[in-house]
């Protein structure tokens, strides 16, 4: 005997060169939970089949128990000579019951349905606790956002910055606007984490067998119902050989990834003393081990590099999966480093992340010293002609006879005089001053999604209900 789970048609042990390729504990065996959780349930479909007797059956739970809480608590280890976290375990079950009940555990299954089980059961479990983390992050974006939204009886003091695009000043927008736009795109990310669950917790393939399925009465449902699913797979080839639900989740923790090191480049630019928007906070900023004044956004930057590494792991596994033949190829064992590698990463950037933004200090008094700048209520002069009946072709035209004129004389819109303004056009009446103001340019914009104070009060109250339903 190799000592292998393979051994009766081979001579000899495999070589060292080949275990040494072949073996996945140094990763997998973070699975180890999963997979005894899967062997409980295996042996209750055995005893239903009537393959176990029930003394057996308590033997194999017990012996299984007694695996766990040696796992837990870190005493159980695998062998070198294991190869992976299944074969590892059953051989420590044999150890544990003995060869005669220890082996007959492996009936009617093969681990290309076990890891395929095990696998969705690990992910289900940590899409759960990644989306927490990702709503902490939406609720420390709605937390400031409530913070600058002024008085809410008055509607006045509602913190004004520049809104941008190109990165050029664009509108006037409220602070608490622009962050809670980062806040929806996370909780869309939120979203696709459920609508992922959903479809993988329907789906157990425990019963598929190697590809073909098994020829022993179990019932794949009784085995899916103890995992906590709510259906087992259609097709047993399907079963052991598609990865989607691992690349759908590893697109989800890139798009996420994506989705922070997007605010994490704007907290970067906030920083310099150019923009000069934020302070960091100093547990969630670092220093320089030369430069004794510096301050750095490390959390930001490292969150901006460690969105590059999750589109990696997502990359890297449809690679992997692109032209894989039916059904189960040992290359899919390449599946679960990248995507362990993305959810460690979340669950160490989140908290970090969060921490970071719920301790940012805006300086309200430099973004709206800033707001108006760079002609930014050019877009409320055309509109405001527009209401005064002028086409929005002329009105535009206008506008920007407007921007022309306070360049040639290094001003700012609502500099100029009612005598330059007439000059312009006769439609440009002293009245126009009125959306000259960043308070009033926010105020008109009252549709549904825009950035009035009042609207963006009522965005934060759907935002949180949808966090308190999520
Ligand atoms: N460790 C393998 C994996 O992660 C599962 C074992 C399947 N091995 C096999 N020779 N059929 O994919």
């Amino acid at each position: 005997n190799t000592g292998k789970l393979w051994g009766g048609r081979f001579a000899g042990g495999p070589s060292p060169e080949l275990d040494a390729l072949s073996r996945s504990t140094h990763f997998d065996w973070r699975l180890g939970l999963y997979d005894i959780a899967g062997s409980h349930a295996h042996a209750r479909a055995l005893a239903a089949a009537g393959l176990l007797t029930a003394e057996e059956e308590a033997t194999l739970h017990a012996g299984l128990d007694s695996l766990a809480s040696r796992f837990t608590d870190g005493t159980l280890q695998p062998d070198p000579s294991d190869e992976d976290v299944h074969g590892a375990l059953e051989r420590m079950l044999i150890e544990e019951v003995g060869p005669d009940v220890g082996g007959r555990l492996r009936a009617g299954r093969s681990r290309n349905d076990q890891i395929a089980t095990l696998f969705r059961c690990y992910l289900l479990d940590h899409s759960v606790t990644v989306t927490g983390l990702v709503l902490d992050l939406v609720e420390a974006l709605a937390d400031q956002a409530d913070q600058h939204l002024g008085d809410p009886d008055t509607g006045g003091g509602a913190a004004i910055m520049p809104g941008r695009t190109h990165l050029q000043h664009a509108q006037p927008v409220l602070l608490s606007h622009h962050l809670m736009a980062h806040a929806w795109a996370l909780l869309r990310d939120v979203d696709r984490l459920a609508d992922w669950r959903r479809r993988v917790a329907g789906d157990s393939p425990y019963g598929s067998g190697a590809l073909a399925g098994q020829s022993l009465g179990l019932d794949p449902e009784l085995v899916a119902r103890e995992l906590g699913f709510t259906g087992s797979t259609a097709n047993s080839i399907d079963g052991t050989a598609s990865r989607d639900f691992v690349a759908e989740f590893a697109f989800v923790a890139a798009q996420t990834g994506v989705d922070i090191s997007r605010i994490a480049e704007e907290i970067i630019l906030w920083a310099t003393r150019e923009f000069g928007f934020v302070t960091l906070h100093d547990s969630w900023s670092t220093g320089s081990s030369i430069m004794p004044q510096k301050k750095n956004p490390d959390i930001s930057e490292l969150a901006r590099g460690k969105a590059g590494r999750l589109v990696g792991n997502l990359t890297g596994l449809l690679t992997t999966l692109k032209a894989l033949p039916l059904a189960y190829n040992r290359d899919l064992q390449e599946d679960k480093e990248p995507v362990f590698d993305s959810v460690d990463t979340l669950e160490v950037l989140l908290p970090a992340f969060t921490g970071q933004v719920a301790t940012l200090v805006f300086d309200t008094a430099r973004m709206a010293e800033l707001a108006p700048q760079g002609f930014s209520l050019a877009t409320d002069i055309a509109e405001w002609l527009v209401r005064q009946g002028v086409p929005f072709r002329v009105a535009h035209e206008l506008a920007g006879g407007c921007v022309r004129r306070c360049e040639e004389l290094g001003i700012e819109l609502d500099e100029l005089t009612d005598d330059q303004f007439a000059e312009i056009s006769p439609h440009l009446t002293p009245e126009v001053r009125d959306v000259l103001t960043v308070e009033g340019s926010v105020a008109s914009r009252d549709g549904r999604g825009g950035t009035a104070p009042a609207r963006v009060r009522e965005q934060l109250a759907e935002l949180r209900g949808l966090v308190a339903a999520a």
